[in-house]
């Protein structure tokens, strides 16, 4: 399936993924998290060399699920997308707290990361002041799943954080290849389509800069 999702998205016109496991901290610690990532890496760079195909590089990143602390957990930085200081942070799915919120700016300040805030579309029925906070916050990104433009239910509401600047990075969050299969191809078109080519600019910017940060030269594996 892993071999399958990367051929859709390099036909979708996808030069470099990021992988992105979940860690959740109650479930491993982040050496055992990637030492388990590695090991699946290399299954699968085995499984792309023995099968012919086009496919995009990729890069090793994670999804940390939020927990209370993270702002002051010592090796938290290593769980980065590639060598990078950008994490990508999964808020909490239940109710938020400013607690939350002083973490990510803990992580921030003290811990000198980019932090990215996973689907935020996921969050906007959460308390509207630390919603507004947290996007308002500065060096904090926000990331958007293709699929909250895609949906007609959310999409009125994404091109509208969208076109106001609030949205930093889209992610396709693929999982599968049917209900979460690779769709940032025709979010893209849908994007270009109501909101005009400059912001899908501004976001491939963010991107340039987060990979240019991210693969440090020897970790880019390119095919
Ligand atoms: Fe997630």
């Amino acid at each position: 399936m892993s071999l399958a999702m990367l051929k859709e998205a390099k036909k979708q016109g996808i030069d470099l993924m990021f992988f992105t496991p979940h860690f959740y901290a109650d479930e491993t610690d982040p050496k055992r998290f990637i030492e388990r990532r590695g090991l699946a890496a290399s299954a699968l760079q085995e499984s792309i060399e023995a099968n012919e195909g086009d496919y995009p590089s990729y890069l090793l990143g994670s999804e940390v699920h939020y927990y209370r602390g993270i702002g002051r957990s010592e090796d938290i930085a290593s769980l980065c997308m590639g060598s990078s200081r950008y994490l990508l942070l999964e808020p909490p799915f239940r109710s938020w707290t400013p607690a939350f919120l002083d973490d990510v700016r803990e992580l921030r300040d003290e811990q000198d990361l980019k932090v990215i805030i996973a689907h935020i579309e996921r969050y906007l029925d959460q308390d509207k002041h630390l919603v507004a906070e947290l996007l308002s916050e500065p060096g904090i990104y926000i990331q958007a799943n293709a699929e909250s433009f895609l949906e007609r239910r959310t999409r009125r509401q994404a091109l509208k954080m969208l076109e106001s600047g609030k949205i930093d990075f889209l992610g396709s969050d693929c999982h599968n290849l049917d209900d979460r299969c690779p769709n940032l191809a025709p979010a893209r078109e849908l994007i270009e389509d109501k909101l005009g080519g400059a912001v899908l600019t501004r976001i491939d910017e963010n991107s340039r800069q987060l990979v240019q940060e991210a693969s440090g030269g020897k970790e880019v594996h390119v095919l």
